[in-house]
């Protein structure tokens, strides 16, 4: 399993820098990224696409030209030329961090939430009631303070984000029929939580596997289906995040199309973003 993340927001890139970027990922991919009103939201596409192709570049060795995503109809990427071996990936962005995980083994999901308060606590989780389950509301409210409530919702929130990523169904798939138990009750920081148990419609699913993380204010999940290789032992440990750099993500990066202007002639005079969380410390 490979788990990577890289700062977005930190990221403000040189005119050579974006322009490359734009470079080394489809057409359609940078045509997308040129429609995002805010600088954020496309250094967050951005980063994630040169993160799909790093991680298939350097695990399948397939050359960096030659890689060829497709979107499945939800939307979910995939590699169009994956040939004979088993390899899957999936991207999440929010808050700060662009992040990946990819495996050879089993379907992946990954889902990252930054604590944030955004409204009235109580308001934000009577609109959001529907999409947890009884014992879920009672794990988020088991807390008394507010903000403690506030990251078991999103820790909650991205174990079934992360599982519908894992299936790639995509909007319209009834969360309130993933029901998510905690053995370990709060996450640390660094440290890889992989006992939660999930029940669909009352099943217990132990083959699935959630990896939870909270890494600098921030809760990442990753979701990995049953095994295709049950006995394969190199992903028994589950791994850390591993925190990119610029250099890192564009190290294998080969540029397929010629430098464009005005790509960063689109890029430049969007704004960052207005601010509209506040964040949880604790
Ligand atoms: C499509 C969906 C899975 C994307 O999730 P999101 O939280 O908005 O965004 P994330 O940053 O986590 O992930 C976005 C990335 O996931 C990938 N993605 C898009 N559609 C996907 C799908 N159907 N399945 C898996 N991954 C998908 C893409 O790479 C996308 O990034 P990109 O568009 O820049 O390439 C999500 O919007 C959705 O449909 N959720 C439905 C489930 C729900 O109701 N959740 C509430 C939880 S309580």
């Amino acid at each position: 399993m490979i788990k990577w993340a890289f700062n977005f927001r930190a990221w403000q890139p040189s005119k050579s820098e974006w322009m490359l970027c734009g470079q080394c990922i489809q057409s359609e991919e940078k045509d997308r990224i040129q429609r995002f009103v805010f600088k954020k939201d496309a250094k967050a596409a951005m980063a994630g696409r040169l993160l799909i192709r790093k991680a298939i570049t350097e695990c399948l060795n397939l050359p960096y030209k030659e890689i060829k995503l497709g979107r499945t109809e939800k939307g979910k990427p995939f590699l169009v030329n994956l040939v004979q071996e088993s390899f899957s990936f999936n991207v999440s962005h929010n808050g700060e961090f662009a992040v990946l995980a990819a495996s050879r083994n089993g379907n992946i999901g990954i889902d990252v939430m930054k604590y944030e308060v955004r409204s009235s606590v109580p308001n934000f989780f009577h609109t959001m009631r529907r999409q947890f389950t009884e014992s879920e509301w009672t794990q988020i409210r088991k807390p008394t303070q507010e903000c403690e409530q506030l990251k078991i919702f999103y820790r909650l929130w991205c174990l079934k984000e992360s599982y519908v990523k894992a299936l790639g169904v995509g909007i319209g798939f009834e969360v309130s029929r993933l029901d998510f138990t905690f053995n370990t009750e709060y996450l640390q920081e660094n440290v890889v939580t992989t006992d939660t148990y999930l029940k669909v419609d009352g099943v217990h699913l132990p083959e699935w596997t959630f990896e939870e993380h909270s890494i600098n204010n921030h809760c990442i999940v990753v979701a990995r289906s049953p095994k295709d290789t049950p006995d394969c032992v190199e992903e028994d440990n589950p791994c850390s995040f591993e925190v990119l750099e610029l250099n890192d993500l564009l190290r294998n990066a080969k540029p397929s199309y010629e430098p464009d202007e005005g790509f960063w002639g689109n890029f430049e005079p969007k704004e960052e973003a207005p601010q509209i969380g506040r964040e949880i410390r604790s």
